[in-house]
């Protein structure tokens, strides 16, 4: 099936009708599967549902009727619309597929010209829309994404530097031990190799790093992974600036005796709580007082990702303004304007939830909530009060 092209899925029985529609569609540069039969098109859309942007039924087809592929249909793809074709257009009919959530109808005998042409265009022009609507989110996030890998390099840079040199050392006392001994004995040569090969070990650590965070995510699965690794990964991603500004993290994580395990993307996650340290990192840039705490906890069957901060706190009347794409309170070059929203939108892609506190002078909160679905293993719950209110 071609990406670029819209695809459409016509289940219709006649011939003729059916190939007038591939005539005219080609034009267009649709990509049109026609297919005859109900089982055809449950075996197709059992495969291929995600990849179909629009649906055209005959509701009278040899081995059955079009209102159970319209139920099928929907339990497999919610987005694209689906229109009925029918030789017999009722109110009972049209009644029970606006019901089955039908997009529209088309009487026969019809014009394929005048009558399915302007249909399929107009509902086609709002998938158009939301594609791309999600490419330019995907692009966003991407863009916010290169804006951090510049910060990345340098942490890498920086913590590739003791690994290296330990290498060069070691290498350097097994040349000096060959020099004045001329052999070695098994234990020196081990434990030579054994400070090589962890070094190595931690710059390959580095590097992964590295190449997992500037890949694009358009494939990410969904995975279970640890919180610890998650927050772990963040973490690292803006140690730079915990360092340049001396910050100091405060991460019960450490003190969990379970491990938390969540369904997620880990990529785009872990850009959500990378950008939320990020924020909270600069909004403590001038403070006395700079503790960043990344705190979880299950209350009530959710789960809790809090990041909290002692920073500057946020005006009451940009509280609602902060979560738009390219607001940004920062002077040009270090504010995007792009993380807050890029965060959002994970967030809810994630069946959760983004609450904000915040107190100016005192610092802020940004709690991610979570429902139980995405926990897979985790704790009993927490007697911590349930924070703040949805952003
Ligand atoms: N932890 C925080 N403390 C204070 N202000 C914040 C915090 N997080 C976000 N903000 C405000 O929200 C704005 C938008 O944030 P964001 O979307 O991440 O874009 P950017 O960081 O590029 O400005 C910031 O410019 C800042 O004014
Ligand atoms: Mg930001």
């Amino acid at each position: 099936m071609d990406d670029a092209k819209l695809n459409i899925l016509v289940v219709e029985d006649d011939e003729y009708i059916s190939k007038v529609i591939n005539k005219e569609f080609s034009v267009l540069n649709y990509e049109t599967h026609i297919l005859s039969t109900l089982a055809e098109a449950r075996n197709y859309i059992t495969d291929n549902a995600k990849l179909i942007d629009l649906f055209l039924l005959d509701l009278k087809l040899p081995d059955g009727d079009g209102f159970t592929l319209l139920n099928f249909i929907k339990e497999k793809n919610q987005e694209a619309p689906i229109i009925i074709m029918t030789g017999h257009l009722s109110n009972k009919i049209v009644n029970r597929a606006i019901r089955q959530g039908c997009y529209n109808f088309l009487e026969k005998p019809f014009s394929v010209q005048k009558d399915i042409l302007p249909i399929v265009r107009r509902s086609l022009s709002s998938v158009l829309l939301k594609k791309e609507n999600h490419y330019l989110s995907e692009q966003m996030l991407h863009t916010s994404k290169l804006t951090a890998l510049g910060e990345l390099s340098a942490t890498v840079v920086h913590d590739i530097r003791g690994p290296l040199g330990i290498i060069q050392l070691t290498c350097e006392d097994l040349k000096d031990d060959f020099d004045e001994k001329n052999s070695l004995t098994k234990e020196e040569l081990n434990d030579h190799i054994y400070q090589i090969n962890k070094a190595c070990g931690k710059i390959k650590k580095l590097v992964d790093h590295l190449r997992n965070y500037s890949r694009n995510d358009h494939s990410e699965k969904e995975e279970y992974i640890e919180i610890n690794s998650l927050i772990e990964n963040s973490l690292f991603m803006v140690k730079q600036k915990l360092r340049n500004l001396g910050i100091n993290v405060i991460n019960d994580l450490d003190n969990h005796p379970h491990k938390i395990v969540i369904k997620c993307f880990p990529n785009k996650f872990e850009q959500v709580l990378m950008n939320l340290m990020s924020n909270a990192c600069d909004a403590m840039k001038d403070q006395a007082k700079k503790d960043l705490s990344i705190k979880v906890f299950i209350n009530q069957g959710y789960l809790y990702i809090s990041i909290s901060d002692t920073g500057t706190g946020i005006p009451e009347d940009i509280k609602i303004k902060i979560f738009d794409s390219f607001f940004t309170t920062k002077p040009k070059g270090e504010g995007t304007g792009l993380g807050l929203s890029i965060v959002k939108n994970i967030v809810v892609e994630h069946g959760g939830e983004l609450l904000l506190e915040s107190e100016l002078g005192v610092g802020s909160i940004f709690t991610i909530k979570l429902p139980t679905s995405k926990i897979l293993r985790g704790e009993n719950d927490s007697s911590d009060p349930s924070p703040s209110k949805a952003a």
